[in-house]
């Protein structure tokens, strides 16, 4: 440290008891100034977040990256052909640029029916032609894209597009009348849009075998015709006690030898497993339901076993740190987490935050995998 730093960091820290301010170095209570020498630190969070004064001290101290929740996805931006709404949208832009946060944008085209404006892919009750649908997406695409132009650092391009089952790709509209191309126009669209913005793949499960063989299908198939993919993102949705380390080191390396770099993109550890929800055609659902069992608190236990599970994950992350550009949270802290909905109802605690914005077990952990001796 330059002399100067020194002392200053020396008065802070002797005043610092009497302002209320952490005495500690940036490195150890900061995620992202202990991550700076290995990847960004984002985050998913609240498309309010402009008015949500309380939420900007965590945010700003922990974070140097924002995807805003919902605002920018095609049902929020283009509900009904032809008529956008910006609004909240351009307050989250505005409001990141104000704050010195770099933006990822999510998503430009959604590969889910449930999730894309039913216009899209119709006129009147009839499908809408190859040709009709992919000007409707270069229309939304140079639109969305355009409008923040040279702001938005890295664009999802494409989000959740390959099968979860036997198929290469997920049944769609787009799916449906394209094929794999509109995947790879979609790429081309946005990269014409905005040029400097760092393009992603985005998808879930990617880590598992079957799903990764898929994804490593694409990145050859898009390279192979110069497509411009620039990035994959790994959702990184877990389960606690199932965090698939093993198989997402094995994704890791594979995207390391394609040379694609890879974004975390959303990352969380759910304390309460939801794999069953999906299992026997629903059938443990309605039991589901009735299920929140840390409603009035998580036991230290599990608190504890969630930040070794983190720890072991971001070691991962820095060995693999020449791969990885950005580690993004999905969601600010615990209270906001999209988990206490989905799938049904409950108390959770999948962050490194609580409720109150303080940091729990996990938050040491993950502090201390980043900036330990290396092993
Ligand atoms: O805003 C309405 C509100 O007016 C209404 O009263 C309420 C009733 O359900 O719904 C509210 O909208 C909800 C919206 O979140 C805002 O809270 C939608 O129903 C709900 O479907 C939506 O869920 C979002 C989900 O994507 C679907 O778009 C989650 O917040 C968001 O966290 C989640 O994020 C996705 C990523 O985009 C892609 N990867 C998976 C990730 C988690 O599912």
């Amino acid at each position: 440290m330059k002399p100067f730093l020194a002392s200053l960091w020396a008065i802070a820290w002797l005043v610092s008891p009497h302002l209320g301010l952490s005495a500690t170095a940036p490195e150890s209570s900061s995620l992202r100034h202990a991550a700076a020498k290995l990847f960004a630190i984002g985050v998913g969070i609240n498309d309010h977040i402009s008015q949500r004064t309380n939420d900007w001290p965590l945010l700003t101290a922990q974070f140097s990256t924002v995807t805003p929740e919902n605002c920018m996805k095609p049902a929020a931006l283009q509900p009904t052909e032809g008529a956008f709404d910006f609004a909240t949208a351009d307050a989250f832009v505005d409001f990141a640029t104000r704050q010195n946060l770099k933006l990822v944008g999510h998503c430009l085209v959604w590969a889910k029916d449930d999730r894309t404006p039913a216009w899209f892919y119709r006129v009147g009750q009839q499908p809408a032609s190859r040709e009709l649908l992919l000007t409707r997406m270069r229309q939304h695409i140079a639109t969305v894209a355009g409008r923040w132009r040279g702001r938005i650092a890295m664009w999802d391009v494409v989000n959740e597009a390959l099968d979860d089952g036997t198929n290469y790709l997920r049944p769609s509209g787009w799916e449906q009348a394209c094929g794999e191309e509109f995947i790879a126009k979609a790429f081309e669209y946005a990269h014409a849009a905005d040029p400097a913005a760092l393009l992603v793949y985005n998808d879930y499960n990617t880590e598992l075998p079957a799903k990764r063989a898929k994804m490593i299908r694409l990145v050859r198939s898009l390279r192979a015709k110069h497509i411009p993919l620039h990035a994959i993102g790994l959702q990184g949705h877990y389960e606690l006690d199932q965090v698939p380390l093993a198989e997402l080191e094995a994704t890791l390396v594979a995207m390391r030898e394609l040379g694609v770099k890879v974004v975390v993109s959303e990352l969380d550890i759910d304390v309460i497993p939801r794999a069953k929800w999906w299992a026997e055609g629903g059938k443990y659902r309605a039991e589901l339901r009735q299920l929140n069992p840390y409603r009035d608190g998580c036991p230290p236990e599990i608190l504890q076993r969630q930040a070794e599970q983190y720890a072991q994950l971001f070691q991962l992350f820095r060995k693999h740190a020449g791969v990885i550009a950005r580690v993004s949270f999905w969601n600010l802290h615990d209270g906001q987490s999209w988990l206490n909905e989905f799938p049904w109802q409950r108390v959770n605690h999948p962050l490194l935050f609580d409720r109150a914005g303080q940091p729990k077990p996990a938050f040491a952990a993950v502090i201390h995998a980043l900036t330990d001796a290396p092993p």
